[in-house]
Formats: structure tokens, sequence, C-alpha cells
């Protein structure tokens, strides 16, 4: 089936004091609809900055994308002009972000927001059914009262709420692409389960495709079909779900699932840390990336590794992965 879509060699450099870095560098991945791929990796390693590249909202004019392509519906997402972005999101692509003061208007009710999703992309529907379809999606989210709380102004709900009211938004769009950054991270386990089962249930229903950005393994092994890991900007290896969990072939990943006893885990399972810190962008090395906390490291390690292919999807990024086959 031809995928949804398609990132090929994703390259993005930002500009500091201190220079011009590639903090992602040569990433691909594709995602078919109906599908869910994870995309996981420690904190700085270039997870939030390839979904921003794909929705065009890198900060301007430090961050730029400078190699690759991301197809989507036959058009290539990263040479989209301001415009046609704003096109493409909230309409064909909806993101949920970590901070959801972002996505909010601070100027108008949450029932305003909301309603304004469904005149958009339903506008079939009447005053009134916009309005039970809003409070029905609230509910949804997990808010209480809904109906009372289409009245309130982002500033005046929780953080945890204001949240829900975004993935609320992005939901009511039935997007055909779900982006999503951590979007549970600061709820408690309950609401984020209820979460976790709306976003499979629409996906039932309308086919959407999944992105979904965490730290958190336990979540991956629950909704994820396909995984990504990355670590400092490039790709370490990427799977499907069983296999990553089963049969980990990067030493990265495999230090990362070390820690997880069960497949089944649903509790909150933090990625395990590793010995040693990720290289700081100024001092990548030209080989591999991770090769200064590899317990496998060799002079091979100083080249960069290609992609091998260790079986069919199943792709690895290290010169030593037929040593570490099961
Ligand atoms: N505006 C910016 N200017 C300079 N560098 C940036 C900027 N935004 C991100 N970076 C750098 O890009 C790299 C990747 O950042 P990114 O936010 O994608 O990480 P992440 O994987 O999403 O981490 P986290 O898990 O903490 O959210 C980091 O090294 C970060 O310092
Ligand atoms: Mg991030």
């Amino acid at each position: 089936m031809e995928p949804l879509l398609q990132v090929e060699h994703l390259a993005v450099s930002f500009a500091t004091e201190n220079g011009q870095f590639r903090v992602v560098d040569d990433v691909s991945f594709s995602l078919a609809s109906g599908q869910t791929l994870g995309l996981v990796g420690e904190s700085g390693c270039g997870k939030s900055v390839t979904a921003l590249s794909l929705l065009g909202l890198l900060p301007r004019p430090a961050g730029e994308v400078v190699g690759g392509q991301a197809l989507f519906q036959g058009q290539d997402l990263l040479s989209l002009t301001a415009e046609q972005s704003y096109q493409v999101r909230g309409n064909k692509i909806a993101m949920i972000f970590q901070e959801p003061m972002t996505a909010l208007n601070p100027v108008h009710t949450v029932g305003r927001q909301l309603m304004e999703v469904y005149q958009l992309h339903q506008p079939e529907m009447n005053k009134g059914q916009q309005q039970q379809a809003a409070v029905d999606m609230l509910t949804q989210v997990g808010i209480p009262e809904a109906k009372a709380r289409l009245k309130a102004y982002p500033h005046q709900l929780s953080g945890g709420m204001r949240q829900r009211v975004m993935i609320a938004m992005a939901l009511a769009c039935e997007p055909d692409l779900l982006i999503c950054d951590e979007p549970t991270t600061a709820l408690d386990v309950t609401i984020q389960a209820q979460i976790l089962h709306l976003i499979q249930a629409l996906q039932q229903k309308t086919g959407m495709a999944v992105l979904f950005i965490t730290h958190d393994l336990g979540v991956v092994a629950q909704i994820c079909d396909h995984v990504l890991v990355m670590y400092a900007g490039r790709s370490a290896e990427q799977a499907d779900v069983i296999t990553l969990f089963e049969q980990p072939l990067h030493p990265y990943t495999q230090g990362l699932l070390s820690a997880i006893p069960r497949l089944e885990q649903s509790s909150k399972t933090p990625l395990a840390t590793i010995e040693g810190q990720v290289p700081s962008l100024e001092a990548l090395p030209t080989g591999c990336r991770f090769a200064n906390r590899c317990a496998y490291m060799t002079p091979a390690c100083e080249q960069q590794p290609h992609k091998a292919v260790a079986a069919r999807g199943h792709n690895v990024w290290c010169h030593h992965w037929r040593e570490l086959t099961p």
C-alpha cells in the first residue's frame, strides 16, 4: 500500500551563536493510513524538530530544513509555502503539542474554538449540532461539566484541562494524519489512558495515521505499530513494535529496553538511563554518535554507520549489529 507520509533523508539545521548544527540528519520513515509510528529517543535527539519541520513550524530563521523530502498525499510538505502549510495544518494534519497554549487562542472561549473546527470540517452541521458535538468531544477527553466549560477562556482552565481541550480540537478535525508530541506526559495516568483509547477509537473510525512522539515505552508498546528510535539527530533503529521489543539490535535500543520487563507493561515506564551523556551539538563525533556510550565500540565506529537491513522492515544503524543479533 502507498504510504500516506513518506519522509526521506530529512535534515534540519539550527544556527546558534556557536555555528550551524545539524540537529536532524538523514532521518527517513514512512507511515500508512490507520497505522501508528512511535518516535522515541532521549531528550534533545530531534523528535520535536522532526515533527515541526513536517508542519512548516520550525522557529525561523534559526531553524531550517536543509535536505530531504516529506511526501504527503503527493505533496512535499518541506517545500510548501507558509500559506500552503497553513492550509494543510488543521485540515489534513493536526498536531497536539507538549505546550497547549501555543495551539489555543486566548481571546476566544473554548466552545467557540471547538465549534469553529466543526464549522470548517462538517459544514452540514447546524449550530445546535456543533455545540452538541463540542460537548461530546470535551466529555470524551475527560472534561467534566463540558457544557459549562464551553464558555470558559483558555486561561480559566488548568494546564491539564487546556491540554485536553487542545486534544479535543485536534481530534475534532478528523485529520488524515495526527502528530502527537508527548501529548499526555503532563496528564495523570487515568486521563492518559482515556486519551490513548480515544485516539485509537478515532483511528479505527477514520483510518487516520498517527505519528506519536514519546519518552514512554509503555505507551509505545500499547499503541504503536512501528517504531523509529532516534539518537542525537540520527536514526538508530527502525522496526515493527514487536520486533523492536523482542529483538532490538542497536546497543542504544537494547539499553533503553533493558529496564522494561514485559511488552504488556502499560504503566508509565520512563526511558531507562544509559550511562554517559548525549554528545553536545558542538562536539558531535563524525562517526557513530552513540560510540562514546557504547559497550561495543571499536575503531570501526569512527566511521558513520550506514543503514543495515536486518530483516524486512527492520533497519539498524550500527557497525556491530550482526554480533548483537540474538
Ligand atoms: N530554537 C532552537 N535553536 C537552537 N537549537 C534548537 C532549537 N530548538 C531545538 N534545538 C536543538 O535541536 C535539538 C533537538 O531538539 P528537539 O526539541 O527536537 O528534541 P526532542 O527530541 O524533542 O527532546 P525532548 O524529548 O526534550 O522534547 C536539540 O539539541 C536542541 O537543543
Ligand atoms: Mg520534544
